[in-house]
């Protein structure tokens, strides 16, 4: 349903509550997601985004509820990534001399993508677009989170559009932050940070400042996944910057997985050892927990100890997409150990240590290893990693 936003801006978006799988089959969508679209009525008719392009005639749909769509005049692209941009071509066979405003590298991606010479206009940060009444700021946000992306605001209105940034994987029948489920909204927009925008945590707080030293007067943030911030707006911003700090709660995650129970044996015996010195811990077996749900348990977690059999004198594969989404998203602050049962070679431990270092969390207790079935001595040793681990924790 098109919403009025504000006197002359629409929301003319898409909630896709079906999308389980988003970037293909790389991150889950549990809650569904939308695609943000805003269709602003001043004299320059101007559209802000538009959505993934099995959509896009919703959307043609959507706007023609407001004004015919050959009238838009300008067209911003915050994002060449297609769940903003496939609208495009769409919106473009009906408004062919509009301009499209984006970002220097925005329009080689759009043309990268999309192969048509449209009429191009690049923006970088602090150009302004008079439309009417108001003007459009761009504010360029390079790896928040492609190096084409920026932020667009609506002055009078005070509206900031900043594509990505602040979004929610959230399909909701309600556009605004104020009505719906708080931990729901919470746990999205963290799954959102903690799998998308950690890596690029240092330029989060860089833009932060810099938008806050533009004085620009913020009533709403409207980013192009899930709910829009209208009560307190700026609580997504203070919430960003702690996020982007990275400072992690005093607990762990045993992130394993297993063959024959041996690893899981030594995965609870490690908990016990954290659980002994006062230390929580969550165990999460790789092969069967939805790998973007481990990564926020990482990302909250100031130790990630992995745990994996030798398998054809390597790791379990299983483990691997766990491995490469650690090393991929850069954590900060943490602390790792490793840990698996073997029967024959026995390198995954080692294999293990290499990874975690290799993706920059330092192991500061060495790994354990147990022959076949672990013995007593074996789980007493898993304990005692469980124990020295708490302490690294407490640190
Ligand atoms: Fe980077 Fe929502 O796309």
């Amino acid at each position: 349903m098109v919403t009025e936003l504000k006197k002359g801006v629409y929301w003319v978006g898409v909630v896709d509550w079906d999308i389980r799988k988003f970037h293909g089959q790389e991150l889950s969508t549990h809650r569904g997601t939308t695609y943000n679209s805003y269709l602003i009525m001043d004299e320059k008719i101007t559209l802000v985004d538009t959505v993934w392009g099995p959509f896009q005639d919703q959307l043609v749909e959507n706007i023609s509820k407001v004004v015919d769509p050959a009238k838009i005049d300008i067209v911003v692209a915050n994002h060449g990534e297609t769940d903003h941009s496939g609208g495009l071509p769409a919106i473009m066979r009906h408004c062919p001399n509009a301009t499209v405003v984006v970002s220097k590298r925005g329009e080689e991606s759009i043309e990268g993508h999309y192969h048509k010479q449209w009429k191009f206009k690049q923006v970088k940060t602090g150009d302004r677009i008079c439309i009417g009444k108001n003007e459009l700021v761009f504010i360029e946000a390079p790896m928040l989170h492609w190096p084409d992306s920026m932020f667009t605001y609506l002055t009078g209105l005070n509206i900031l559009m900043p594509n990505d940034a602040f979004g929610q994987h959230y399909a909701t029948s309600s556009r605004f932050n104020d009505e719906v489920d708080q931990v729901e909204l919470y746990q999205e927009a963290l799954k959102y940070y903690a799998n998308i925008l950690t890596p690029f945590s240092a330029k989060v707080l860089k833009k932060i400042e810099e938008v806050v030293a533009m004085g620009l007067p913020v009533d709403m943030i409207a980013p192009s996944h899930g709910v829009l911030w209208r009560n307190d707006p700026l609580q997504i911003v203070k919430k960003y910057a702690e996020w982007a700090a990275q400072v992690p709660e005093k607990k762990a995650v045993i992130v394993y997985d297993t063959m024959w129970n041996g690893t899981r044996q030594m995965a609870e015996a490690i908990a016990d050892g954290l659980t002994a010195e006062g230390v929580r811990s969550k165990l999460l077996l790789a092969s069967t927990t939805d790998r973007n749900d481990i990564m926020v348990e990482i990302f909250k977690a100031k130790a990630i100890i992995v745990g994996s059999p030798t398998l054809n004198r390597g790791l379990l594969p299983t483990i691997m997409p766990v491995l490469e989404d650690i090393r991929g998203l850069d954590f900060k602050n943490k602390v790792g150990a490793a840990f698996g049962s073997y029967g024959w070679g026995g390198e995954s431990v080692k294999l293990l240590e290499e990874h975690l270092r290799n993706s920059g969390i330092p192991t500061v207790v060495e790994g354990v290893r147990a022959k076949w079935q672990p013995k007593e001595a074996d789980l007493e040793k898993c304990r005692a990693l469980g124990r020295a681990m708490a302490q690294a924790v407490k640190a």
